[in-house]
This record gives C-alpha cells, sequence and structure tokens, in this order.
C-alpha cells in the first residue's frame, strides 16, 4: 500500500502530547543485503547529514556494504532538500544520471528520501516520469527503510511511504557517524515558525524536542567514547522545550550538555525570537559551551520581516545582536541573508545592507530568494527581476566578504585553541581544523593530531580562513 504526502496534514498543528518509542530492528530482515553495497547522496542540511549517519546504520544491519563510488553501488539512496530551486533540480539531475545506469543494470535498486519526498509534486512526478525509482520514504519514516526495501526486493513494485502527520518520536536508531571526534545530537524536529517562504515546517513537521534524559545519554556515551565536540542540532534549538508540559528550556539543557564535560558544545539554529538572556548567560559561562553564534536575520528591512512572517524586527535583531556581543567575549556570530524576497524595493535592500555594516558578521551565507510550492509567500506578487535580486546578491556579497576579512585580521597574532579534523583535501600542505569561534584555519603538522584540540598561534588572515602555526 502506498502513503502520499499531503500539505494539509503537514499544515496541522495541535496539543497532542508526542509519544516517545524504542526502535526495534526485525531481525529476519538481517540478510537482506548481505553481498550488495549501498551509496547515500546527502543534500542539504546537517539535519539530512545527521539522518544520512542513521540510514547508513540501518541499511549495514541489513548486510548491505558502503561503496564510496555510487557508479559502482548495488543501492543508491538520495536523501534530498526541498530549501531552494537549486537543491531540487540537483537531486532531480542525479535522478537522471541513475537512469542511465538502470539502464545497464536492471538490478539498480534506486530510493529517494528526505525533505523532497515530503513534496505532494515531487511524489507525483516519481509515481508517473520517474518509474525506476523502487522506493521513497519520508522524514518521518527513517525507521520504516528496512520494511520498505524488503517488500521491493520481493514484489519489485514501487514503494512510497511518505507521513504527513509526525509519526512518534523514534529513540534507539542505530547511527553510522562521519566522525570519530565531532557528532550531531538531534535536540528538536520539526518547526512551528512557518516563515511564510520557508518549505521546513510542512517537510518536517511539528516541533517535537527530545527528553533530556535520551540527549544526556547520547552525549555522555560519546564523552565515554573521546569525542570532543558536539552540535546540539534543530531547525530552530531555542524553542527546546517548548512543547513540554515541565518547565525545561534550551538554556537548561546548554547547561546540562556543558556539565556532561564534552570538550566542545555548539547549537544550531537560533531563531532569535526564541534566543533568552539566560541562554546567553549559559553560553558566557561555560568555556565548553563555544562562543559562536548562528543568528540567521535573513533581511534588515522591518517592512520585508514582517510579510517573511519572522517576528523581529530590524531594531530588536539588533538589540539581541549588541547583548550577545557584549556578553560573551571575542563571540562570532553568522548569519542568513535572503535578497529579492517579493516586493523587495531598493530601499528594503539597502536596509539589509545598512544591517550588514553594523553587524559585520564573522560569516554569511547569502541567498536570493526561491519560491517553494505551497508557501504563502508563493503567492506574493515577485516583481523583481531576476537580474535585480542578482545584482542586489553581488552588491550583498561584496560587503560580507569584506567584513569575514576585517574579524579574520583581528586573530593575527592571538593563539586559539582548535579542533584538529584532518588532512588539507583543497590543494593545501598540511592539516586544517576549526577555532572555538567556528574559522577554518590551515596549519602544519602530524596528521595523528586529528581528532584533538591543539594551541594554534594565526599567522594570517584570509577572507575564508585563517593560516597558522602550532604553539606550545
Ligand atoms: N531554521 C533556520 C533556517 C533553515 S533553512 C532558521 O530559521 O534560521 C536555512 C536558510 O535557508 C534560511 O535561514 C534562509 O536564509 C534560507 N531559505 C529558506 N527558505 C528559502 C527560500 N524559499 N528561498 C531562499 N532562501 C531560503
Ligand atoms: Fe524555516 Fe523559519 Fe522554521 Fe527556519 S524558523 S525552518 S526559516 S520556518
Ligand atoms: Fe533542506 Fe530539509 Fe534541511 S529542506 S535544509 S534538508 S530540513
Amino acid at each position: 500500500m502506498m502513503q502520499l504526502p499531503n500539505y494539509k496534514e503537514a499544515k496541522v498543528r495541535n496539543k497532542e502530547q508526542v509519544i516517545r518509542e524504542e526502535y526495534k530492528f526485525d531481525s529476519s530482515l538481517k540478510n537482506i543485503g548481505v553481498g550488495k553495497t549501498y551509496h547515500v547522496k546527502t543534500y542539504g542540511c546537517q539535519m539530512n547529514e545527521h539522518d544520512s549517519e542513521n540510514i547508513k546504520a540501518l541499511l549495514e544491519e541489513l548486510g548491505f556494504q558502503e561503496e564510496n563510488d555510487y557508479e559502482k553501488a548495488d543501492l543508491v539512496l538520495l536523501n534530498t532538500c526541498s530549501i531552494r530551486e537549486n537543491a531540487h533540480n540537483k537531486a532531480f539531475g542525479m535522478l537522471g544520471r541513475l537512469k542511465h545506469l538502470k539502464e545497464e543494470n536492471k538490478d539498480l535498486i534506486i530510493g529517494l528520501c528526505g525533505c523532497m519526498a515530503q513534496e505532494e509534486g515531487v511524489i507525483e512526478d516519481i509515481l508517473h516520469k520517474y518509474k525506476f525509482v523502487n522506493f521513497v520514504f519520508g522524514t518521518h519514516n527513517l525507521h520504516s527503510l528496512p520494511n520498505l526495501l524488503s517488500k521491493n526486493l520481493k514484489s519489485n513494485h514501487q514503494e512510497i511511504e511518505v507521513y504527513s502527520k509526525e509519526g512518534n518520536l523514534i529513540e534507539g536508531l542505530p547511527v553510522k557517524r562521519a566522525n570519530s571526534y565531532k557528532a550531531f545530537v538531534n535536540i528538536i524536529y520539526g518547526c512551528d515558525k512557518f516563515c511564510t517562504y520557508c518549505i521546513v515546517p510542512y517537510t518536517r513537521g511539528k516541533q517535537r524536542s527530545r527528553k533530556k534524559e535520551d540527549i544526556l545519554k547520547e552525549v555522555e556515551t560519546l564523552v565515554r567514547e573521546g569525542y570532543q565536540e558536539v552540535t546540539l542540532l534543530g531547525q530552530n534549538v531555542n524553542a527546546y522545550g517548548k512543547d513540554f508540559d515541565y518547565d525545561y528550556r534550551m538554556e537548561n539543557l546548554l547547561e546540562d550538555v556543558a556539565k556532561t564535560g564534552i570538550p566542545r558544545v555548539r547549537f544550531m539554529t537560533s531563531h532569535p525570537w526564541d534566543f533568552t538572556d539566560q541562554m546567553i548567560e549559559v553560553i558566557a559561562k561555560y568555556p565548553n559551551v563555544m562562543p559562536s553564534v548562528h543568528l540567521p536575520v535573513q533581511s534588515g528591512s522591518s517592512r520585508i520581516l514582517k510579510l517573511m512572517g519572522r517576528r523581529y524586527t530590524k531594531e530588536s535583531y539588533l538589540e539581541l545582536f549588541h547583548k550577545i556581543k557584549d556578553t560573551i567575549p571575542n563571540v562570532s556570530i553568522s548569519t542568513d541573508i535572503i535578497v529579492g524576497f517579493p516586493g523587495e524595493t531598493e530601499e528594503d535592500f539597502m536596509e539589509t545592507l545598512s544591517l550588514v555594516e553594523e553587524c559585520q558578521f564573522d560569516n554569511a551565507f547569502t541567498f536570493i530568494y526561491s519560491p517553494r510550492e505551497n508557501t504563502p509567500a508563493s503567492k506574493l506578487e515577485d516583481n523583481v527581476s531576476l537580474e535585480e535580486k542578482e545584482k542586489r546578491l553581488y552588491r550583498l556579497n561584496e560587503i560580507v566578504n569584506h567584513y569575514f576579512l576585517v574579524n579574520n585580521q583581528k586573530w593575527i597574532g592571538k593563539v586559539v585553541p582548535v579542533l584538529v579534523e584532518g588532512i588539507n583535501t583543497n590543494g593545501k600542505d598540511g592539516l586544517y581544523g576549526y577555532t572555538d569561534t567556528n574559522k577554518l584555519i590551515n596549519f602544519m603538522g602530524d596528521p595523528s593530531l586529528t581528532g584533538k584540540i591543539v594551541s594554534i598561534k594565526v599567522t594570517d588572515a584570509k577572507t575564508w580562513s585563517l593560516d597558522g602555526e602550532l604553539y606550545e
């Protein structure tokens, strides 16, 4: 039986308590992948990266083995992203390539999951135009993968299972972590903000916080295994605990995670709306909570922010920004900005530029607005030409890039703690890692330092990275 996505259901928010459920592996399926290889291709955000870590482990429980070259794999699974049109295009382009591979190899198993699986239009296309796709599952159905796959292998029918209403909170999924020194830990699923341009509330469902006990147990295990860093993940981590019937919020969780002794704690993403003074105090107080905050602003025009449904104004964003800067020593702040939202005038755009001049962000991800199926903004009249949007993006990038360099130059001569990530693969010699303030730094050193936190003296600054040398 097929279960297809439905936007009406995906939009519903209710007060129903979310039920916690333990994942149980159906051991009768444990050999269905023996002798076969898999390749998972991941698009999109850290949530998807982490979901892929679960998906890989689920496939390995079935006997599949990982293959790095998708052209050689027996099963290729695309974990997709819907956030902008180009993410869509990439996944559909890849499906085109897989179609050719399948013409040569009829046994190739092709799967699609992630946020695009939650879109009505995409599933229509898969049903009618991409019939060679074997199976599809949604963001609420990760745990269904073994069953779905085994059904498809037996029947050879296209299997589609996408719940639009979020299911229970599934704990205990197996995980194959990409790193042995830094780890993602989900703390809250879904999003209830419904920013008017954004598809995430429909693809990821209602806001659901994981129980504190489950999160702390996961972090404590990571500490015992020698992990140096955890990143607490959520579309809006500051809303953590708002769905509990007791008082335990992000500031409490952040403090309890810091107390586990994990050397580094990061968290993302923070919506300015739920950022409390207590959170700022906890970040300032605990040396292992990294002084680095991602605080997406989206626009500097209060008029556009209102149309975006962001719930803050330029002034209230700036007030929060300065409070964070003034309270947390040496904090770095990064942001996301959208240009060319429907109806954005030159004056609105100038407001964004003036905000950027004031905030001088350490890093910024800048995007051209991309209308998404079924979102309220996609119904607004979009009277800004693509040429104008591209010009605005260019002008914005010139300014944000300038400040990345200015901020990086402030570090020259200072000694900073760096978590070493490994050997440079971008043509440079030596190693790379990230500072506590989340800056990429290159330096010479022995590869055995990978996974360790070392002291590095900053010797030079570029726009997107620092150079340094080991300091002892
Ligand atoms: N939950 C995070 C953002 C997740 S999406 C938050 O609210 O901050 C990451 C970024 O993609 C957003 O911050 C936004 O800048 C951008 N984005 C989201 N929808 C978009 C769209 N329709 N067009 C262009 N950019 C978009
Ligand atoms: Fe999208 Fe807004 Fe939710 Fe972020 S907070 S995921 S931009 S709806
Ligand atoms: Fe993309 Fe879904 Fe993440 S839309 S950004 S993969 S939550």
